[in-house]
Order: structure tokens, then C-alpha cells, then sequence
């Protein structure tokens, strides 16, 4: 779904980017190095998370797609040559990725998710796209934020169906996506890494199994709590 007036404006702001720039840089700091391979952004907006994936996980080639055509416009009017290099922006349903089957490193999703009638459909059109071991970067808000009373007159979201907490971890666990690092803040929203299930990845440069990532989330954490 597309963004009405007055989400625009809440996404395309500093503050935005600044809380954006945050968010990626936990998760560099989580997961370290991303493999060589295609990224992608999913409903990346007007351009500035791809610019910060690019900066923190220096990754070589970043697609970064919208369903929004006017989004992808602004992202080429936004990012600076120099900021595109790497960069290839498309239109795209998150819900009909066109790629082939475990064919990315990772996806990242800012915020998207709750933007689409289908959250679940288009969950497992990531986990399809993605490699075994690939991960799944996103941020996510739930419906006491943008359908209370306030929100849900001035802002345009689906109205059916729609994730908390407990709807979007179980929809990633069955999609084979359990979150193997969080940051919640109850009734509020989250930030999540998912590791697609059936293979290793390398975390902090090591090899890891990843066909039941949750189990490696105290490791994670240990490790970087040794730093
Ligand atoms: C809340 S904005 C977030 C934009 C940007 N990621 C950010 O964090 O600033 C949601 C974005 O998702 C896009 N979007 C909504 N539904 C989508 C879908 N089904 N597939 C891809 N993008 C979608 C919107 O056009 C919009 O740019």
C-alpha cells in the first residue's frame, strides 16, 4: 500500500534518518561482515537506508526496490552519484520479488511489512529469495502505533489483519525465518534478524549452523557482550 500525505512526511524527515542510521548500525554490530552477493532493500523509500546499508555493511551490490514509483524517483533525486554507485533502484511488490529462488545474502525491510495486506505472503516471498544462512534485517511497528486514535485518521494503512508481537514472530518461524537477534519494545514495534533456516552463516567471521538460528541467539549475544 502506498503512503499517504502525512506518512510521507513522518518518513521523510532528518529524525527518520538519523533513527534509521541507528537502527542498521545495531545491526552491523550483531551480525558483522555480509558475503559477497546481492542485497536488497525492500520498500526502501526515498533512498536513505540503502545509502547507510552501503556505508555499515559495505556491500557491492545493493537493489534496493519500492512499489512506489514516485519513491524511486526521490531516491535518485536523493542519493548523490557517488552515494548510487552500487546502488540499483527498481519498482517492486515486496510481495513478487523478481529474483529466483535462494539467490540473495540478505533483506533488509524498513518498516514495510505492516504496509502490506498479505505481511505473511510477502514474508515468504523473502524467505524464498533468500540463500540458506541469508539474513533478514527489518524493523517493524505494531497497530497501537499507527491505528490508534490519532494515527488511524491521518495515516493510511491496511486494516485487516494485522501483526503483534507474537502474530509476526510465529509467521517468521513457520516461514523459516526464526529471529535470531531482537530489540522490541513492547507494543511498540521491533528491530529483528532472522537467519534463513537450511544452511551456515558466518557470524563475527565464523561459521555457524544455521538450521536452528535461535538457538545460536545467546551466543550472539555473549560474543558481543565479551567485546
Ligand atoms: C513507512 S515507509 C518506509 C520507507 C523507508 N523504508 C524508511 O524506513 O524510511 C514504507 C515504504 O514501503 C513501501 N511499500 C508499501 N507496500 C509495499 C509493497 N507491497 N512492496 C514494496 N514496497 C512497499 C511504500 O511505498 C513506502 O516507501
Amino acid at each position: 500500500m502506498k503512503l499517504n500525505w502525512a506518512e510521507r512526511w513522518v518518513v521523510n524527515n532528518p529524525f527518520r534518518a538519523l533513527q534509521q542510521r541507528m537502527e542498521i548500525y545495531w545491526m552491523k554490530r550483531r551480525v558483522g561482515r555480509l558475503q559477497g552477493g546481492i542485497v536488497l532493500e525492500v520498500g526502501c523509500g526515498r533512498g536513505v537506508g540503502a545509502k547507510f546499508i552501503m556505508r555499515a555493511f559495505r556491500v557491492s551490490t545493493l537493489h534496493a526496490s519500492d512499489l512506489d514509483i514516485n519513491m524511486i524517483r526521490k531516491s535518485k533525486r536523493n542519493l548523490a552519484a557517488m552515494d548510487r554507485d552500487g546502488i540499483f533502484l527498481h519498482v517492486a511488490d515486496a510481495f513478487r520479488l523478481p529474483y529466483r529462488n535462494a539467490t540473495l545474502e540478505a533483506v533488509f525491510g524498513f518498516g514495510v511489512l505492516h504496509h502490506v495486506p498479505d505481511w505473511r505472503g510477502a514474508i515468504a516471498e523473502i524467505s524464498r529469495v533468500l540463500k540458506a544462512g541469508g539474513y533478514y534485517f527489518f524493523e517493524e511497528i505494531y497497530p497501537s502505533v499507527y491505528r490508534n486514535w490519532i494515527t488511524s485518521r491521518i495515516l493510511l494503512h491496511p486494516r485487516e489483519d494485522r501483526f503483534e508481537s507474537h502474530d509476526l514472530k510465529q509467521a517468521l518461524v513457520e516461514l523459516e525465518l526464526p529471529i535470531g537477534d531482537i530489540l522490541e519494545i513492547p507494543r511498540v514495534g521491533l528491530l529483528g534478524i532472522s537467519v534463513r533456516e537450511g544452511g551456515s552463516f558466518l557470524f563475527n567471521g565464523e561459521s555457524q549452523c544455521g538450521t536452528e538460528p535461535a538457538r545460536h541467539r545467546h551466543q550472539w549475544n555473549e560474543r558481543q557482550d565479551d567485546k
